[in-house]
């Protein structure tokens, strides 16, 4: 079960008029429908369902006899007896549970997310609250949502990734117990990837007075900078519940730290019984702190609205104050400055969090990207959390916010085209209200490789419909798409978005910008490598090649076509057993046929400057999609090196209908599933922080089946030169050219003991790194990222244990068993171990170490403080242990 969640109740007095509360603890949960009732309220079978979802996003709202929906299911009546259901908090992830099987797809994990869940809780509203408009805050349920409050039926949102709000006044019992259930339901084939199940991301309640502003109600750009001035707009919506009109006076004070640095008279306004209004006003602020990556300066709007004196309403929004620009010619331009865009993408799951959303594992994985170099974040394919975009504000991380991965046309049966119709403009319309207010948005990304693309009548259409409606809700931004049709740059759809965005496309940069010499272009997908941590195998390419021409020669000889080239290295390292290891190579020379090694995409950048700069697939490793391991066509391309293999698949694919293989998760990562470190960060970090001092070495040294044998050794480093040494003995001092971002040493005959590197740049020494054979395990290390964390019960320890040799070197491929022990005021939430094949549940209390190392996810019990210990056990390994403090 995973608990995570933010900080919540408002305490500050002068918000009085508006509470926002954390509405996340003391939820009921059971899966499935009730006996007798199973579908009847899916939206997809039902069309009265449907209606009623639909109407309750209109403005008019549900008619009274939508409002008796689902009446005669018992799971939606206040006087159901729920208390045999699981209790629980959110964000929550049924499915990141498991257990995983293996007969599912690998798109889903290996993980049950299909099917229905639902969510019961029970609350009261005290009779202070009297005459207050209370609503239901949203921010992410997957997927399909309805909501009943008090056995009527509120309304509903069915795209899983977006946030929604329902306004509860009118159902509650004020002064009384309230009951609000809320039903889930996730179609099969609905996703590429693992979406999670559940209410996955943070419930809200929010109260206020009859008069304030509207939900994501103010819209603050600043459409004059310069360094001694910028000009502050703010557009606040206003709403008036009361039966009356009502005059109010709006300001707004700009601070920045807490200090005023500006005002904003937002003037008098009359806001119409039951009606809105608007009110608009400016303010100049005298030499604004810019907002930049290196510098994330932040400022709040403090919006007040009064009447007859009276605060009525405090709302705040955040902002930055900062120019953006795409050009043609010169790729992105921040306050006015060129700006590599040094980007990933990433899936919404936490690894073994699931989807369930929790801050400081976001913030986490924000961190370490950024220690590479990182410095903006494709949210893949959807809208993320609203926390990440405020993480992605104080951390100065540029982002492209996405929508959708496919329009019209799915790509699976249960994508969301079934939505497309009916909801596309209202999702668009909610993310860009929600959003719009981030400094760190920089794009809004209206699609990813969408079907349309291919189809030059339908596809501009389309786009021109989204970047339409991207516009009325947010002229400050251009719209971009990402692309993987050669054609869709040429088409007619390129002219509809403000910015091309281009996957895998790297050989075209040149030619977008001939023929599209007004448009702006990124690599809004590139590379796709693959690897699993700490595996290796040993093919240079001029062996790959060589064993290819072979086969190809083999066939020719006995008069059969020649077999396509296979795209990917060996699979298996263990050439005893033959047995697939189902892993991936580490030295990233190699990957699917749509994709391009790191390497020569920095080449075809660095050579293409009008390109505004890349977003790697993918930063961290997410569930699902394990590639080579996804398809059954791809898996068979994958084993033509590997003729038992290939046959126990082919075996498979007649017997059962697919390839069974066990993985779970993605290999495209830069870091794995657990957030540790494959060797490709390195290869980003090189060439990213050219500043930093740092060298890095592969593979590891202990390969005692190789003495003798050619074993090619790489090095990552940010000088422009390097000296290798095995024991001692220098093997030779090598530089890179023009095109190259990594040092290699094809011929090195290995023996065991010590490689060492010493970096140059410029011609002096700038960094080094050593790797050593290890002996044997011998012992366990631990080490906790941070030795304090917040008692709240969602703040989260993330401890590596490493098997060690009795040196204390981590030892490769060590596979050992590790069991924790935890005590005083904590909980063990998750394990992993990074390893795209394992089965073993994230759930449980031991987990074996992948590669060397293992981690183990702790928090402390809501509101205990005090000494946290994790003790890591392991069979002849011992024990260590490490104590982290909850504050
Ligand atoms: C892209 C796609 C991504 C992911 C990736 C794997 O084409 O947009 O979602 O599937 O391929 O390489």
């Amino acid at each position: 079960m995973i608990f995570s969640a933010l900080a919540s109740v408002d305490a500050d007095p002068t918000l009085a008029h508006r509470e926002r509360m954390g509405f996340n603890s003391q939820w009921f949960f059971q899966k499935g429908d009730p006996v007798g009732n199973t579908n009847q309220l899916s939206y997809y079978n039902n069309p009265a369902v449907r209606e009623a979802v639909l109407a309750s996003a209109t403005p008019e709202g549900l008619n009274p006899e939508q409002k008796k929906l689902g009446a005669e299911t018992a799971f939606t009546q206040p006087g159901f007896d729920d208390s045999s259901w699981r209790k629980l908090s959110l964000p929550h992830d049924w499915a990141i549970e498991g257990p995983f099987d293996i007969k599912l797809p690998g798109e889903t994990g290996k993980l049950p997310y299909a099917g229905i869940g639902w969510y019961r809780k029970h609350f009261t509203i005290p009779a202070s609250d009297s005459g207050k408009q209370i609503y239901l805050d949203m921010d992410g349920a997957m997927s399909y949502a309805m909501v009943w409050c008090n056995g009527q039926f509120v309304g509903g949102w069915p795209y899983g990734y977006n946030s929604f709000r329902f306004d509860l006044t009118l159902f509650l019992k004020v002064g009384g117990e309230n009951t609000l259930a809320i039903r889930l339901d996730n179609p099969e084939q609905s996703s590429r990837w693992y979406p999670g199940a559940g209410i996955y991301r943070n419930v809200w309640l929010v109260k206020n007075d009859p008069i304030h502003v509207a939900h994501w109600g103010t819209y603050l750009t600043t459409p004059e900078v310069s360094e001694g001035s910028a000009k502050v707009a703010l557009k606040v919506s206003l709403e008036n519940h009361s039966a009356k009109d009502a005059s109010v006076t709006v300001k707004t004070e700009l601070q920045r730290d807490g200090q005023g640095v500006g005002t904003i008279d937002g003037g008098a306004v009359t806001v119409p019984a039951k009606g809105n209004a608007i009110s608009n006003g400016t303010a100049t602020v005298a030499n604004p702190k810019l907002w930049n990556v290196e510098t994330p300066e932040l400022y709040t709007a403090i919006t007040t609205v009064s009447q007859d004196g009276k605060v009525v309403d405090r709302y705040e929004t955040p902002f930055g104050i900062r120019t953006i620009q795409f050009t043609p010619d010169n790729g992105f331009l921040l306050n006015g400055k060129r700006i590599q865009l040094k980007g990933v993408c990433n899936h919404h799951d936490l690894g073994a969090l699931g989807a369930a959303f929790n801050l400081r594992a976001a913030e986490r994985q924000l961190q370490k990207l950024k220690e590479m170099g990182f410095n903006a974040l494709r949210t893949s394919h959807n809208m993320p959390a609203p926390e990440l975009l405020d993480l992605c504000d104080r951390m100065g991380i540029l982002v492209m916010d996405e929508s959708f991965d496919c329009w019209k046309k799915g790509k699976k049966g249960g994508d969301y085209h079934n939505l497309w119709d009916d909801w596309h403009e209202k999702d668009l319309r909610a993310e860009y209200r929600r959003d719009r207010n981030h400094p760190s948005i920089i794009f809004w990304s209206i699609g990813n490789e969408v079907i349309e693309l291919r189809d030059a009548i339908n596809g501009p259409a389309i786009a021109a419909e989204l970047t339409k409606i991207a516009s009325e809700e947010d002229p400050t931004r251009p719209t971009v798409l990402g692309s993987n049709a050669g054609d869709a740059s040429y088409n007619g759809i390129q002219k509809a978005v403000g910015v091309m965005g281009q996957n895998y496309e790297r050989g075209g940069y040149e030619k977008f910008r001939v023929e599209n010499p007004d448009k702006p272009l990124v690599g809004s997908e590139t590379s796709s490598a693959v690897s699993s941590r700490g595996e290796y195998f040993f093919d240079t390419p001029e062996e790959f090649e060589a064993r290819y021409a072979e086969q190809v020669a083999t066939a020719q000889a006995k008069g059969k076509p020649a077999p396509p080239k296979p795209v990917f290295s060996p699979v298996s390292e263990d050439k005893n057993s033959g047995k697939a290891n189902f892993q991936v190579s580490s030295f990233d020379l190699y990957g699917p046929g749509w994709a391009w090694v790191p390497d020569k995409e920095f080449a075809s950048l660095e050579q293409n400057p009008h390109v505004a700069g890349e977003f790697v697939w993918t930063g961290f490793d997410y569930l699902g999609e394990p590639t080579p391991y996804n398809g059954d066509r791809e898996i068979l391309n994958n084993f033509r090196n590997d003729p038992v293999l290939r046959a126990q698949a082919e075996k498979e694919l007649k017997e059962l209908g697919k390839i069974q293989t066990p993985s779970r998760s993605s290999y495209f990562g830069i870091i794995d599933l657990a957030g540790f470190k494959k060797d490709r960060f390195y290869l980003y970090q090189a060439h990213w922080r050219p500043d930093f001092p740092m060298a890095h070495i592969l593979p590891h040294w202990n390969w005692p089946d190789r003495i003798g044998q050619v074993t090619p050794v790489h090095v990552y480093t940010s000088g422009d030169e390097a000296e290798l040494f095995l024991n001692g003995k220098s093997l030779g001092r090598k530089k890179k050219g023009p095109t190259d971002y990594r040092l290699r040493w094809d011929d090195v005959v290995y023996q065991p003991g010590e490689l060492k590197v010493i970096a140059y740049k410029d011609g002096k020494e700038w960094a080094q790194d050593v790797v050593k054979t290890t002996g044997f395990p011998a012992k366990l290390l631990i080490q906790p990222d941070r030795s304090e964390i917040t008692a709240d019960g969602k703040d989260l320890g993330f401890v590596t244990v490493t098997v060690a040799d009795k040196n204390g070197l981590q030892v490769p491929r060590s596979k050992n068993l590790i069991r924790f022990e935890i005590s005083g005021p904590g909980e063990i939430v998750a394990v992993d171990n990074g390893d795209a094949t394992s089965l073993e549940s994230f759930q449980a209390k031991q987990i074996k170490a992948y590669n060397g190392l293992a981690l183990v996810i702790v928090k402390t019990k809501a509101g205990e403080t005090g000494a946290i210990t994790i003790k890591a056990k392991s069979d002849k390994l011992g024990e260590a242990s490490t104590t982290i403090t909850g504050r």
